[in-house]
């Protein structure tokens, strides 16, 4: 069934129907339209557009529409334009002509956007309670691998010794703003647009306020014709979307070459792993590569939403409906890399042995070393200098820069020279950086701490 056509004499050609019709990825809304479908019956009971004994027969006959579709597949069998007209054609067939009443005063341009916003809404809460375990899971292995020393990395190259908790917090503070991004962006997704009517308004004495509060939206729109064509809501939306996918893929990027066998700082759940078909020694790390590949689709319809958008004159448009497969298609590659990232992170297991040897790399300890020299004296620029200088010795003898420095520095600064053997030990490296933020492990426990309070966890 349309739910137009009065003024027409001929059916829409067939090849433009299946063009124009939206059901096949609209029917997502379902459990909204009709949640806001029964709201806005109650609301027209309420204020006496429609008689109260109607409103509870459209609001019933709704709460069937639903429950048949749960129940049975088969029942969005029906050639609707979209999930609006699925809702009223079947209502139709439990309530009879009375169905129509409940669109009295209603646009599918706002009906449209208001499915949407409660959609969201529901996936953020999701979303955000599942990064909020993603933090949990980067915390818990950040506490059983606290006081592992390994190499932190710049530019790929070995840098400065840090411990494995250092690195996990680093990935849980990114999630943590990610998740209170969502939940900031919500405060914006929970607003109604409802009796805005299809642009000017509407002209029934609708108490929107109430009917705000009866669908849990905190705020009402305050421009009808805004709010029909508004969607930078869910384009902001996909952003937070798109932010945590990349910080994602940036903690399956480390993830991955630390699990290397050249590396093998830790290990991947065989769980989360695939075989090769030829190499039978392999373990490939497949889900952290999706993982960092979905964030190429996620940031195309961060631009699908913006494109989409631009250039549209006020009030609805029918390029609006391109809307939703973006919306779904950053959210549903976000849950999945969320989860499965979780369980990766949960099943890591670390391999501290592996980590120290990797860290006890004489040349990480060239800052360290200059800033001794600094603090005995030496002004930095003339320490980094001198220091470099021993390690270009150091490479070129083939020997460490402990050996050159034990041999060098007495004559330079012997206070330094008698504390050599410490400052090359990664463990005390580490402890040295014990201001709030810092590798040292007491800081990273309480980094740690913060993030769980963060989340509430
Ligand atoms: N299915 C449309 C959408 O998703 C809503 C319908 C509004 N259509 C219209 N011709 N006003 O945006």
């Amino acid at each position: 069934m349309k739910l137009w056509g009065g003024n027409y004499d001929a059916d829409p050609d067939r090849e433009f129907w299946e063009f124009n019709r939206s059901f096949g990825f609209d029917r997502r809304l379902l459990a909204e339209e009709v949640a806001a479908s029964r709201a806005y019956a109650r609301a027209l009971g309420r204020c006496a557009a429609i008689p109260p004994e109607d409103a509870r027969r459209l609001d019933e006959g709704l709460a069937e529409v639903l429950a048949r579709a749960q129940a049975d597949a088969k029942y969005l069998d029906l050639d609707a334009e979209d999930v609006h007209s699925f809702v009223e054609t079947r209502l139709g067939e439990i309530v009879g002509d009375l169905a129509g009443q409940g669109h009295l005063g209603r646009s599918r341009n706002e009906q449209a956007v208001t499915a949407l916003r409660l959609w969201i809404r529901g996936a953020i809460d999701r979303l955000a309670a599942a990064a909020a375990a993603l933090v949990e899971a980067l915390a818990g292995q950040g506490e059983a691998g606290a006081e592992a020393v390994m190499p932190g990395f710049t530019h790929t190259r070995a840098a400065e010794p840090i411990t494995f908790g250092h690195l996990a917090a680093a990935h849980a503070w990114a999630l943590v703003r990610d998740r209170q991004r969502l939940l900031d962006a919500r405060r914006r997704v929970n607003v109604l647009p409802l009796g805005s009517g299809a642009l000017a308004g509407t002209a029934l004495p609708l108490d929107r306020e109430a009917l705000a509060a009866d669908l849990g939206f905190e705020a009402v729109s305050e421009n009808a014709l805004d709010a029909v064509m508004d969607r930078d809501f869910a384009a902001e939306f996909v952003f937070a979307c798109a932010q945590l996918q990349t910080h994602l893929a940036r903690l399956a990027e480390d993830l991955i070459w630390h699990s290397s066998p050249e590396f093998a700082f830790f290990a991947l759940p065989d769980a989360y792993t695939t075989g090769s078909s030829l190499m039978p020694q392999k373990k490939n790390p497949d889900a952290l590569e999706l993982v960092r590949g979905k964030a190429s689709r996620v940031d195309a319809d961060v631009m699908r939403l913006l494109s989409l958008m631009k250039g549209l004159p006020a009030g609805y448009q029918k390029d609006l409906q391109e809307d939703k497969e973006a919306v779904f298609d950053a959210a549903d590659a976000v849950a999945g890399s969320v989860g499965v990232m979780t369980g990766v992170v949960r099943g890591l297991r670390l391999d501290a042995e592996s980590m120290e040897r990797a860290a006890a790399r004489d040349e990480m300890m060239a800052a360290g070393l200059a800033v001794a020299l600094a603090r005995e004296g030496l002004p930095f620029r003339k320490a980094h200098a001198l220091v470099g200088a021993l390690v270009a010795e150091a490479q070129a003898e083939r020997s460490s820069l402990s050996a050159v420095a034990a041999r060098r520095l007495p004559e330079v600064s012997p206070a330094v020279a008698a504390r050599v053997a410490a400052l090359f030990d990664p463990r005390q490296a580490v402890r040295t950086k014990a201001a709030r933020g810092g590798t040292a492990p007491d800081a990273v426990r309480a980094s740690l701490r913060a993030a769980r309070e963060a989340i509430g966890r």
